[in-house]
């Protein structure tokens, strides 16, 4: 007979530890079982993923084809050395760098060793020390990603590792720079030239971006942002490292967010989406020119787990689940009918200041006032309204990824119209419920 859920629960509390909570507080779901955007737990409760777990199963649950080619290389070989070729291993860096127009992988097991050893490629490539990095960012809970990170949670890890500069983002509905869409002249970016100014060009290896950023608010950054930013870093010598952790692999409807604005930058890492989780996997793609330089010179980097057999097989067989299953097409439809209900729940609401999506990445983010924008809960903390819309969502068994004043959308893309449908209309329930704490009555569609 299986165990009840409170003792597996209970066992859990006992002997583990989980993250980014005081663990007196942690409420953890006891999940069974999964499938496609659904899963279950011990209750026997059906639960929506509406954030593809970590915003990383991207193919949805127990796909069967990833299962198989994971079951298939564990019989076959399940370890070899980093030193060694394998099959996936390689079957994996070709398609890596035809999806990308990059030109080799470094394995990792995951983004935040993805980031350090794109950190540390760029200063051995450069020869310079400082990387430029954005406040409102997350790149991992490792010393050095940690630092790179904006993100609240690297304050506990400070002062971190040296030569990390930071500069503000592209966050149009709260411009730090105090502009609206008709007044902007792209301060966002050229600030960033002030900076490198005063930091003195000679210093700096690498701009580290988030595609869009993901857990800092889904910053959509303005279509000219990224040619801006590239020409920066042309103009100075500066590798542009754009981190697709979260937003590449068909999140946004195309491989890596930056091809919808048509740039390429130098080094590209990856994790989640590449393997949709199934196993753990991360990559620092890199281009020609410094694959070249690593040719003639040392890479001064290892893990034992680089280029994993399973975790690559795992890997080749889920991009291959996004094409055959056209699901970068699928986000495009899906995505389109949630940015119009996004939107109109924009207009309905009184507490919701501003939407923000791309493809099956989204963010509603909520206000006291929509005149004000003041926040429904400050900066790195919470408010009774966030977790009554945090605990309305929970009970109708949909699970949803929320943050100070932000409810994420973001399901896997195997998503389907009737199931975004049933998990939008909890939401609205939220919402609503929001409203009436705020006082402010939902006006008529
Ligand atoms: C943009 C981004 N970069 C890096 C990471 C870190 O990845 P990992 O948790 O696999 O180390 C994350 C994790 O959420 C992320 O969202």
């Amino acid at each position: 007979m299986e165990r009840p859920s409170s003792e597996v629960i209970q066992e859990n509390r006992d002997y583990t530890l989980f993250s980014w909570s005081v663990q007196s507080t942690s409420n953890p779901i006891h999940m069974t079982h999964a499938q496609g955007v659904w899963f279950w737990d011990g209750d026997g409760n059906k639960w929506l993923d509406f954030s593809s777990q970590l915003i990383n199963i991207n193919v949805g649950h127990q796909h069967p084809k990833v299962l198989e080619a994971i079951k298939k290389q564990v019989d076959e070989l399940c370890f070899a050395g980093p030193s060694f070729a394998t099959e996936p291993r390689g079957k994996l860096g070709k398609k890596l760098a035809e999806v990308t127009g990059l030109a080799k992988s470094f394995f990792t097991l995951g983004g935040a060793e993805a980031n350090e050893n794109a950190m540390k490629m760029a200063r051995l490539f450069t020869g310079r020390d400082k990387i430029i990095t954005r406040y409102r960012s997350y790149h991992g809970a490792t010393m050095g990603s940690m630092t790179a990170s904006g993100d609240p949670r690297r304050w506990p890890v400070e002062p971190g590792i040296p030569g990390i500069v930071r500069v503000f983002d592209p966050y149009c509905y709260r411009c730090p720079f105090g502009k609206t869409p008709d007044s902007c002249r792209r301060e966002c970016v050229s600030h960033i030239e002030e900076v490198i100014q005063m930091e003195g060009p000679h210093t700096i290896a690498a701009i580290l971006v988030e595609g869009i950023t993901g857990s800092n608010g889904l910053l959509v950054p303005p279509d000219d942002y990224y040619p801006k930013l590239r020409a920066l870093c042309d103009k100075y010598g500066i590798l542009l490292i754009t981190d697709e952790v979260m937003s590449g692999f068909g999140r946004t409807g195309k491989w890596l967010s930056t091809q919808h604005y048509g740039v390429k930058p130098d080094i590209v890492t990856c994790a989640k989406g590449l393997t949709s989780g199934y196993m753990p996997l991360g990559a620092v793609i890199v281009s020609q020119e410094i694959a070249d330089y690593f040719e003639k010179n040392m890479l001064w980097g290892g893990l034992t787990y680089s280029g994993h057999p399973v975790s690559c097989a795992a890997a080749v067989a889920n991009l291959s689940v996004y094409e055959e299953e056209h699901l970068f097409e699928n986000t495009e439809v899906q995505g389109r009918y949630l940015a119009e209900r996004l939107e109109a729940m924009k207009r309905k609401y009184a507490c919701v200041g501003d939407v923000r999506y791309k493809g099956l990445f989204s963010v509603l983010e909520l206000v006291r006032d929509k005149a004000t924008k003041e926040p429904l809960a400050p900066f790195n903390g919470t408010s009774p309204e966030m977790q009554k819309l945090a605990g309305h969502v929970k009970s109708k068994h949909v699970y949803a990824f929320s943050r100070f004043n932000m409810l994420w959308v973001c399901p896997p893309l195997v998503i389907n119209q009737e199931e975004l449908e049933h998990g939008l209309s909890v939401i609205e329930e939220g919402l609503a419920l929001v409203d009436q704490m705020l006082g402010t009555p939902v006006a008529a569609d």
